[in-house]
């Protein structure tokens, strides 16, 4: 296969994972999920094959408490991150605030197994989640930035994995592309 052809999937991978980021359906259809074309780990499998749905679960409670630490004592508050989190759960602030933290965890949960090659529906407390998830409704009031995106990305996600156990390496090429694609970030930023 050449360079370029791995490249369009790679990119046709992302954007079909990411479908309903990208603004589109969020009907109780999903999107097929594309695990043997998403990015490979060190393993050569993708990274819900490489390191299953528990570490996926250990990994997303990592980002939530990262991330809300950040609105704790000695956190950077609103600095970083803006106000968004600080309105997890208060409806009156937009529609896309109207989960709590324990439908946000849940949701972030389904949406990461689903995105990284897992199935499009995870139990978290024993509530059933699905995967297949619209970004853009998702952060639709929140203005988000590009600066913002980087540092969640940079020093909430990227810390909770490498703190499971996820090398470097893998990081960098089984996690990252997925979320840091333009399709992504643009169903993310500055809606
Ligand atoms: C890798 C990047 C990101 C991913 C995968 C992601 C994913 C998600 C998911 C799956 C949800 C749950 C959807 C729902 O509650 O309906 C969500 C909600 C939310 N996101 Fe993001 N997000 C990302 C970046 C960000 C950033 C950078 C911010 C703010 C700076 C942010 C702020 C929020 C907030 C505040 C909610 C919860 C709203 C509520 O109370 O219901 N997200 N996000």
């Amino acid at each position: 296969m050449s360079k370029n052809t791995a490249s369009t999937l790679l990119s046709i991978t992302l954007l079909a994972t990411m479908g309903v980021a990208c603004g589109g359906s969020d009907s109780s259809t999903p999107d097929a999920p594309a695990g043997d074309t998403l990015p490979k780990c060190a393993s050569g499998s993708n990274a819900f094959e490489t390191f299953g749905g528990s570490a996926f679960l250990a990994v997303n409670t990592k980002i939530i408490d990262n991330t809300l630490a950040e609105f704790g004592s000695g956190g950077s508050g609103a600095a970083n991150l803006g106000s968004a989190f600080e309105h997890l759960g208060d409806a009156t602030q937009g529609s896309a605030y109207a989960d709590d933290a324990t439908a946000f965890t849940g949701k972030l949960a389904a949406f990461l197994v689903f995105a990284y090659g897992g199935p499009e529906t995870t139990v978290v407390g024993g509530v059933t989640y699905h995967g297949n998830q619209d970004m853009v409704a998702a952060h639709t009031g929140m203005h988000i930035t590009d600066a913002q995106l980087t540092y969640f990305i940079t020093n909430d996600v990227v810390p909770a994995l490498t703190a499971s156990g996820v090398t470097s390496a893998d990081v960098s090429a089984c996690f990252a592309p997925v979320i840091t694609s333009a399709s992504f970030k643009a169903s993310i930023i500055g809606h």
